[in-house]
Protein backbone atom coordinates (compact mmCIF):
# COMPACT_ATOMS: atom_id res chain seq x y z
CA UNK A 1 0.00 0.00 0.00
CA UNK A 2 1.22 3.43 -1.18
CA UNK A 3 1.27 6.16 1.86
CA UNK A 4 1.47 9.27 -0.07
CA UNK A 5 1.63 10.95 -3.50
CA UNK A 6 5.59 11.23 -4.95
CA UNK A 7 6.97 14.41 -5.69
CA UNK A 8 6.61 13.85 -9.38
CA UNK A 9 3.12 12.70 -9.36
CA UNK A 10 2.05 15.67 -7.87
CA UNK A 11 3.97 17.85 -9.85
CA UNK A 12 2.22 16.29 -12.46
CA UNK A 13 -1.37 16.83 -11.16
CA UNK A 14 -0.05 20.74 -10.73
CA UNK A 15 0.58 20.76 -14.50
CA UNK A 16 -2.42 19.86 -15.58
CA UNK A 17 -4.11 22.17 -13.75
CA UNK A 18 -2.15 24.73 -14.31
CA UNK A 19 -3.99 26.26 -17.51
CA UNK A 20 -7.17 27.02 -15.26
CA UNK A 21 -5.53 27.07 -11.69
CA UNK A 22 -3.13 30.18 -10.51
CA UNK A 23 0.01 29.15 -8.50
CA UNK A 24 -1.44 30.70 -5.78
CA UNK A 25 -4.78 28.66 -5.35
CA UNK A 26 -2.62 25.90 -6.02
CA UNK A 27 -0.79 26.45 -3.17
CA UNK A 28 -3.92 25.86 -0.93
CA UNK A 29 -5.02 22.50 -2.59
CA UNK A 30 -1.81 20.25 -1.68
CA UNK A 31 -2.19 19.27 1.80
CA UNK A 32 -5.81 18.39 0.66
CA UNK A 33 -4.70 16.83 -2.27
CA UNK A 34 -1.88 14.65 -0.66
CA UNK A 35 -4.04 13.84 2.47
CA UNK A 36 -6.78 12.68 0.31
CA UNK A 37 -3.93 10.33 -1.99
CA UNK A 38 -3.17 8.62 1.39
CA UNK A 39 -6.15 8.43 2.69
CA UNK A 40 -7.62 6.78 0.07
CA UNK A 41 -5.12 4.51 -0.33
CA UNK A 42 -4.97 3.47 3.78
CA UNK A 43 -8.86 3.41 3.83
CA UNK A 44 -9.52 0.99 0.45
CA UNK A 45 -11.30 3.86 -1.25
CA UNK A 46 -12.07 5.39 -4.43
CA UNK A 47 -13.26 8.57 -5.69
CA UNK A 48 -16.11 8.64 -8.73
CA UNK A 49 -16.42 12.35 -9.72
CA UNK A 50 -18.97 13.57 -12.13
CA UNK A 51 -18.01 16.23 -14.63
CA UNK A 52 -19.33 18.99 -13.00
CA UNK A 53 -16.57 18.56 -9.96
CA UNK A 54 -13.81 21.68 -9.91
CA UNK A 55 -10.63 20.69 -11.51
CA UNK A 56 -8.82 19.86 -8.40
CA UNK A 57 -10.91 17.35 -7.81
CA UNK A 58 -11.95 16.28 -11.21
CA UNK A 59 -8.13 16.22 -12.15
CA UNK A 60 -6.62 16.28 -8.59
CA UNK A 61 -8.33 13.45 -6.53
CA UNK A 62 -10.86 11.69 -8.48
CA UNK A 63 -9.44 8.35 -9.60
CA UNK A 64 -12.77 7.85 -12.32
CA UNK A 65 -14.59 10.29 -13.96
CA UNK A 66 -17.60 10.63 -16.41
CA UNK A 67 -20.69 11.69 -16.98
CA UNK A 68 -23.81 9.97 -15.03
CA UNK A 69 -24.16 7.07 -17.44
CA UNK A 70 -20.53 6.40 -17.01
CA UNK A 71 -20.39 6.82 -13.19
CA UNK A 72 -23.21 3.96 -12.74
CA UNK A 73 -21.02 1.45 -14.89
CA UNK A 74 -17.89 2.12 -13.14
CA UNK A 75 -19.72 1.87 -9.88
CA UNK A 76 -20.59 -1.81 -10.81
CA UNK A 77 -16.82 -2.95 -11.59
CA UNK A 78 -15.36 -0.99 -8.21
CA UNK A 79 -13.51 -3.35 -6.46
CA UNK A 80 -12.74 -0.91 -3.67
CA UNK A 81 -14.26 -1.38 0.05
CA UNK A 82 -15.30 1.99 -0.31
CA UNK A 83 -16.50 4.24 -3.03
CA UNK A 84 -16.40 8.49 -2.42
CA UNK A 85 -18.92 9.43 -4.50
CA UNK A 86 -18.10 13.72 -5.63
CA UNK A 87 -21.31 14.44 -7.36
CA UNK A 88 -25.46 14.56 -6.14
CA UNK A 89 -27.32 12.23 -3.71
CA UNK A 90 -29.03 10.01 -6.44
CA UNK A 91 -25.63 8.84 -7.83
CA UNK A 92 -24.24 8.26 -4.53
CA UNK A 93 -27.22 6.11 -4.29
CA UNK A 94 -27.17 4.53 -8.01
CA UNK A 95 -23.51 3.45 -6.93
CA UNK A 96 -25.16 1.74 -4.08
CA UNK A 97 -28.19 -0.17 -5.99
CA UNK A 98 -25.38 -1.29 -8.44
CA UNK A 99 -22.23 -2.34 -6.00
CA UNK A 100 -24.50 -3.06 -2.78
CA UNK A 101 -21.02 -4.85 -1.12
CA UNK A 102 -19.57 -1.50 -1.06
CA UNK A 103 -19.80 1.21 1.50
CA UNK A 104 -20.76 5.04 -0.55
CA UNK A 105 -20.36 7.88 1.01
CA UNK A 106 -21.48 11.06 -0.19
CA UNK A 107 -19.05 13.92 1.35
CA UNK A 108 -22.26 16.48 1.92
CA UNK A 109 -26.03 14.82 2.99
CA UNK A 110 -27.44 18.69 1.20
CA UNK A 111 -25.39 17.78 -2.47
CA UNK A 112 -29.01 17.03 -3.38
CA UNK A 113 -30.66 18.32 -7.47
CA UNK A 114 -33.81 20.09 -8.26
CA UNK A 115 -35.03 17.11 -10.02
CA UNK A 116 -34.84 14.53 -8.07
CA UNK A 117 -36.50 17.14 -5.49
CA UNK A 118 -39.35 17.73 -8.13
CA UNK A 119 -40.92 14.08 -8.09
CA UNK A 120 -42.02 11.30 -5.54
CA UNK A 121 -43.38 8.15 -5.85
CA UNK A 122 -47.14 9.02 -5.65
CA UNK A 123 -46.27 11.23 -8.62
CA UNK A 124 -45.11 8.30 -10.53
CA UNK A 125 -48.37 6.31 -9.72
CA UNK A 126 -51.17 9.04 -10.77
CA UNK A 127 -49.05 9.36 -13.99
CA UNK A 128 -49.26 5.49 -14.77
CA UNK A 129 -52.92 5.32 -13.48
CA UNK A 130 -53.98 8.46 -15.70
CA UNK A 131 -52.24 6.66 -18.48
CA UNK A 132 -52.77 3.01 -18.05
CA UNK A 133 -50.40 0.78 -20.09
CA UNK A 134 -47.52 3.30 -21.08
CA UNK A 135 -44.14 3.05 -20.02
CA UNK A 136 -42.71 5.02 -17.43
CA UNK A 137 -39.03 6.04 -18.62
CA UNK A 138 -36.97 7.40 -15.15
CA UNK A 139 -34.05 10.02 -15.65
CA UNK A 140 -31.73 8.75 -13.24
CA UNK A 141 -31.44 12.56 -11.19
CA UNK A 142 -34.19 10.80 -9.03
CA UNK A 143 -34.52 9.44 -5.54
CA UNK A 144 -34.35 4.95 -5.43
CA UNK A 145 -37.92 5.30 -4.45
CA UNK A 146 -39.03 6.98 -7.53
CA UNK A 147 -36.84 4.81 -9.97
CA UNK A 148 -38.42 2.07 -8.29
CA UNK A 149 -42.06 2.83 -9.61
CA UNK A 150 -40.36 2.67 -13.13
CA UNK A 151 -40.08 0.25 -16.11
CA UNK A 152 -36.41 1.68 -16.67
CA UNK A 153 -34.34 4.48 -16.26
CA UNK A 154 -32.31 6.50 -18.79
CA UNK A 155 -29.12 9.30 -19.00
CA UNK A 156 -28.93 12.39 -20.85
CA UNK A 157 -26.07 10.31 -22.72
CA UNK A 158 -28.93 7.28 -23.52
CA UNK A 159 -32.34 8.76 -23.35
CA UNK A 160 -32.82 8.75 -26.73
CA UNK A 161 -31.84 4.79 -27.17
CA UNK A 162 -34.31 3.85 -24.22
CA UNK A 163 -37.35 5.85 -25.30
CA UNK A 164 -36.43 4.14 -29.03
CA UNK A 165 -35.77 0.41 -27.51
CA UNK A 166 -39.28 0.22 -26.12
CA UNK A 167 -40.80 0.61 -29.99
CA UNK A 168 -43.91 2.65 -28.18
CA UNK A 169 -45.55 5.46 -29.74
CA UNK A 170 -45.82 7.37 -26.14
CA UNK A 171 -43.74 6.84 -22.68
CA UNK A 172 -44.39 8.79 -19.55
CA UNK A 173 -40.67 10.22 -19.59
CA UNK A 174 -40.07 12.23 -15.61
CA UNK A 175 -39.08 14.39 -13.91
CA UNK A 176 -37.35 16.61 -16.52
CA UNK A 177 -39.83 18.10 -19.00
CA UNK A 178 -37.36 19.35 -21.49
CA UNK A 179 -35.27 16.30 -21.57
CA UNK A 180 -38.58 14.83 -22.05
CA UNK A 181 -39.39 17.28 -24.95
CA UNK A 182 -35.61 17.22 -26.34
CA UNK A 183 -36.21 13.53 -26.71
CA UNK A 184 -39.48 13.93 -28.28
CA UNK A 185 -38.18 16.16 -31.18
CA UNK A 186 -35.39 13.56 -31.76
CA UNK A 187 -37.67 10.60 -32.16
CA UNK A 188 -41.10 11.05 -32.70
CA UNK A 189 -42.21 9.47 -29.42
CA UNK A 190 -45.22 11.30 -27.67
CA UNK A 191 -44.32 12.36 -24.02
CA UNK A 192 -46.65 12.46 -21.46
CA UNK A 193 -43.96 14.63 -19.25
CA UNK A 194 -43.77 16.30 -14.99
CA UNK A 195 -42.95 19.75 -14.02
CA UNK A 196 -39.20 19.40 -13.09
CA UNK A 197 -36.11 21.45 -14.75
CA UNK A 198 -32.52 21.28 -13.80
CA UNK A 199 -32.23 24.50 -11.77
CA UNK A 200 -28.69 24.70 -13.80
CA UNK A 201 -30.10 24.63 -17.23
CA UNK A 202 -33.18 25.92 -16.90
CA UNK A 203 -31.92 29.27 -16.54
CA UNK A 204 -30.40 29.28 -20.15
CA UNK A 205 -32.22 31.26 -22.47
CA UNK A 206 -31.84 31.12 -26.48
CA UNK A 207 -31.06 34.87 -26.65
CA UNK A 208 -27.75 33.75 -24.29
CA UNK A 209 -26.90 31.47 -27.67
CA UNK A 210 -27.86 34.74 -29.88
CA UNK A 211 -25.87 36.73 -28.07
CA UNK A 212 -22.98 34.45 -28.06
CA UNK A 213 -22.54 34.28 -31.23
CA UNK A 214 -22.61 37.47 -32.19
CA UNK A 215 -19.75 38.36 -29.63
CA UNK A 216 -17.53 35.33 -30.10
CA UNK A 217 -17.55 34.61 -34.20
CA UNK A 218 -17.36 31.01 -35.67
CA UNK A 219 -17.81 29.52 -32.02
CA UNK A 220 -19.69 25.92 -31.66
CA UNK A 221 -22.07 25.90 -29.22
CA UNK A 222 -23.13 22.77 -27.23
CA UNK A 223 -25.94 22.63 -25.31
CA UNK A 224 -27.18 20.07 -22.70
CA UNK A 225 -30.24 18.00 -23.03
CA UNK A 226 -31.69 19.40 -19.64
CA UNK A 227 -31.98 22.77 -21.51
CA UNK A 228 -35.07 24.37 -22.47
CA UNK A 229 -35.62 22.79 -26.37
CA UNK A 230 -35.60 26.73 -27.41
CA UNK A 231 -32.08 26.42 -25.89
CA UNK A 232 -30.86 23.59 -27.63
CA UNK A 233 -32.69 24.54 -30.97
CA UNK A 234 -30.23 27.54 -31.08
CA UNK A 235 -27.16 24.96 -30.36
CA UNK A 236 -24.98 22.79 -32.94
CA UNK A 237 -25.14 19.48 -31.00
CA UNK A 238 -26.71 19.11 -28.21
CA UNK A 239 -25.39 15.76 -25.25
CA UNK A 240 -24.79 14.86 -22.17
CA UNK A 241 -21.42 16.38 -20.44
CA UNK A 242 -19.91 13.00 -21.72
CA UNK A 243 -21.02 14.11 -25.57
CA UNK A 244 -19.55 17.24 -25.27
CA UNK A 245 -16.06 16.08 -24.26
CA UNK A 246 -16.41 13.84 -26.89
CA UNK A 247 -17.69 16.23 -29.99
CA UNK A 248 -14.83 19.00 -28.45
CA UNK A 249 -12.14 15.80 -29.00
CA UNK A 250 -13.15 14.69 -32.27
CA UNK A 251 -14.42 17.91 -33.73
CA UNK A 252 -11.66 20.10 -32.13
CA UNK A 253 -13.62 23.19 -32.82
CA UNK A 254 -11.32 26.73 -32.66
CA UNK A 255 -13.26 28.13 -30.09
CA UNK A 256 -16.47 26.54 -28.41
CA UNK A 257 -19.17 27.46 -25.84
CA UNK A 258 -20.43 24.60 -23.27
CA UNK A 259 -24.25 25.78 -22.31
CA UNK A 260 -24.02 24.01 -19.14
CA UNK A 261 -22.30 23.73 -15.54
CA UNK A 262 -19.19 26.20 -15.28
CA UNK A 263 -16.76 23.30 -14.32
CA UNK A 264 -17.11 21.23 -17.34
CA UNK A 265 -15.05 23.88 -20.06
CA UNK A 266 -12.44 24.06 -17.29
CA UNK A 267 -11.94 20.30 -17.07
CA UNK A 268 -12.16 19.68 -20.94
CA UNK A 269 -10.10 23.12 -21.17
CA UNK A 270 -6.56 21.92 -19.38
CA UNK A 271 -6.27 19.10 -22.38
CA UNK A 272 -6.69 21.88 -24.89
CA UNK A 273 -4.46 24.66 -24.84
CA UNK A 274 -5.71 25.51 -28.65
CA UNK A 275 -9.45 25.93 -27.93
CA UNK A 276 -10.90 28.55 -26.98
CA UNK A 277 -13.59 27.87 -24.38
CA UNK A 278 -16.00 30.70 -24.36
CA UNK A 279 -17.71 30.47 -20.38
CA UNK A 280 -21.36 31.18 -19.99
CA UNK A 281 -21.88 28.79 -17.78
CA UNK A 282 -24.31 28.48 -14.39
CA UNK A 283 -22.89 26.75 -11.16
CA UNK A 284 -25.14 23.72 -9.79
CA UNK A 285 -24.74 24.38 -6.16
CA UNK A 286 -25.15 20.68 -5.06
CA UNK A 287 -21.87 19.37 -6.92
CA UNK A 288 -20.07 22.53 -5.61
CA UNK A 289 -20.59 20.88 -2.18
CA UNK A 290 -18.04 18.34 -3.14
CA UNK A 291 -14.81 20.81 -2.02
CA UNK A 292 -11.75 18.57 -1.89
CA UNK A 293 -12.22 19.54 2.43
CA UNK A 294 -15.31 17.88 2.32
CA UNK A 295 -13.97 14.83 0.04
CA UNK A 296 -11.13 14.89 3.22
CA UNK A 297 -13.24 14.73 5.91
CA UNK A 298 -15.61 11.86 3.76
CA UNK A 299 -12.27 9.88 4.12
CA UNK A 300 -11.39 10.49 7.78
CA UNK A 301 -14.83 10.24 9.69
CA UNK A 302 -16.58 7.58 7.05
CA UNK A 303 -19.27 10.05 6.91
CA UNK A 304 -21.75 10.64 4.93
CA UNK A 305 -22.54 7.01 4.37
CA UNK A 306 -25.80 6.60 1.62
CA UNK A 307 -27.86 3.20 1.79
CA UNK A 308 -31.23 2.48 0.58
CA UNK A 309 -33.85 0.94 1.74
CA UNK A 310 -33.95 -2.93 1.53
CA UNK A 311 -37.60 -3.00 -0.20
CA UNK A 312 -36.48 -0.64 -2.34
CA UNK A 313 -33.63 -2.38 -3.76
CA UNK A 314 -34.98 -4.65 -6.29
CA UNK A 315 -37.49 -2.84 -8.22
CA UNK A 316 -35.20 0.79 -8.55
CA UNK A 317 -32.07 -1.99 -9.33
CA UNK A 318 -33.96 -3.33 -12.01
CA UNK A 319 -34.86 -0.44 -13.79
CA UNK A 320 -30.93 0.82 -13.69
CA UNK A 321 -30.16 -2.18 -15.05
CA UNK A 322 -32.37 -2.76 -17.67
CA UNK A 323 -30.87 0.82 -19.17
CA UNK A 324 -27.81 -0.52 -18.41
CA UNK A 325 -28.03 -3.67 -20.58
CA UNK A 326 -28.45 -1.56 -24.08
CA UNK A 327 -25.56 -0.65 -24.96
P1 LIG B 1 -24.74 14.02 -17.41
O1 LIG B 1 -23.35 14.16 -16.90
O2 LIG B 1 -25.20 12.62 -17.40
O3 LIG B 1 -24.88 14.69 -18.74
O4 LIG B 1 -25.71 14.76 -16.39
C1 LIG B 1 -25.68 16.11 -16.16
C2 LIG B 1 -26.23 16.45 -14.86
O5 LIG B 1 -26.80 17.49 -14.69
C3 LIG B 1 -26.03 15.53 -13.77
O6 LIG B 1 -26.63 15.98 -12.64
FE1 LIG C 1 -29.38 18.40 -10.59
FE2 LIG C 1 -28.98 20.21 -12.46
FE3 LIG C 1 -27.30 20.11 -10.42
FE4 LIG C 1 -27.30 18.16 -12.25
S1 LIG C 1 -26.75 20.28 -12.59
S2 LIG C 1 -27.28 17.91 -10.03
S3 LIG C 1 -29.46 18.06 -12.82
S4 LIG C 1 -29.49 20.59 -10.31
Amino acid sequence: MRAALTTPELETIHDRLRPVVPDVEWATFIDDVEAIHRLKAERDAVVLGHNYMTPEVFHGVADIVGDSLALAREAQHVEAGTIVLAGVHFMAETAKLLNPGKRVLLPDLRSGCSLAESITPDDVRALRAAHPGVPVVTYVNTSAAVKAESDVCCTSGNAVRVVESLGVEEVIMVPDRYLAQNVAARTGVRVITHPGACEVHERFTPLDIISLRAGHPGVTVLAHPECPPSVVAEADFSGSTADMQRFVEEAHPSRVALITECSMSDNIATGHPDIEFVRPCNLCPHMKRNTLGAIRHALETGQHEVTVDPDLVAPARRAIERMLALR
